[in-house]
């Protein structure tokens, strides 16, 4: 039987650079590189709904499809490669539903990790890495175009959201990165952070 691979997650608010870092890192280390949500067949169409600025939801809803969108990802791409022993990086996972629709649309946060569980099942990151960057960064990274549900969300939410981020990163003894820098900065002190995984 072959070793387990290694789990690693992304998390970060909106144009935190996080998705760009977890490609990065799945190339170097040769693992899958994954996303939520959207990353399968379902997804696509899950995604499209999540998304839709002009498609209002209720919080609960938007918890829901995102957590029937993580459950078939789980099952359908994440646990086969890792029990065949490849490596996964997953830009965002579980946590990011505790941070947007919990901290950030006030859903009952201890609902949301027991629905959590039911999604995801024994399936944990074996590191969860936090990009923070703050909203004057996100303001100026921000391009000006077509917004979606969540880019569309006023100031507020998003700084609910970071805060939440970063007391989930206490809480978990996750690993911080200011995402500030440049991306080639951000990439250097990651690769160092995460050299000790058994990739
Ligand atoms: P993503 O594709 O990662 O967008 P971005 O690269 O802009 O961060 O995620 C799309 C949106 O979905 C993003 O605004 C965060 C939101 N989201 C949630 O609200 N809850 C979740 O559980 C997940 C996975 C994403």
């Amino acid at each position: 039987m072959s070793q387990r691979g290694v789990f690693l997650v992304f998390e970060g608010i909106d144009v935190s650079g996080k998705s760009t870092q977890a490609r990065r890192i799945a190339e170097r280390h040769d693992a899958l590189f994954t996303f939520e949500p959207g990353d399968t067949p379902l997804g696509v169409d899950l995604r499209h709904w999540l998304l839709d600025a002009g498609t209002p939801m209720e919080p609960q809803t938007e918890a829901l499809l995102m957590l029937s969108d993580r459950s078939h990802h789980v099952a359908s791409v994440i646990e086969p490669a890792l029990r065949e022993g490849r490596s996964v990086v997953s830009d965002r996972y579980y946590a990011s539903t505790l941070a947007y629709q919990g901290y950030g649309r006030g859903v009952d946060l201890a609902l949301l990790q027991s629905a959590s569980d039911l999604a995801i099942g024994s399936c944990r990151p074996d590191e969860t890495i936090l990009l923070d960057v703050s909203l004057k960064v996100v303001n100026e990274r921000r391009a000006h175009d077509q917004k979606d549900r969540f880019e569309s969300a006023d100031v507020a939410f998003h700084e609910r959201v970071r805060e939440g981020y970063l007391e989930l990163a206490e809480r978990n003894a996750w690993i911080v990165v200011d995402g500030a820098h440049g991306p080639d900065e951000v990439a250097r002190v990651i690769d160092e952070r995460v050299a000790h995984l058994p990739w």
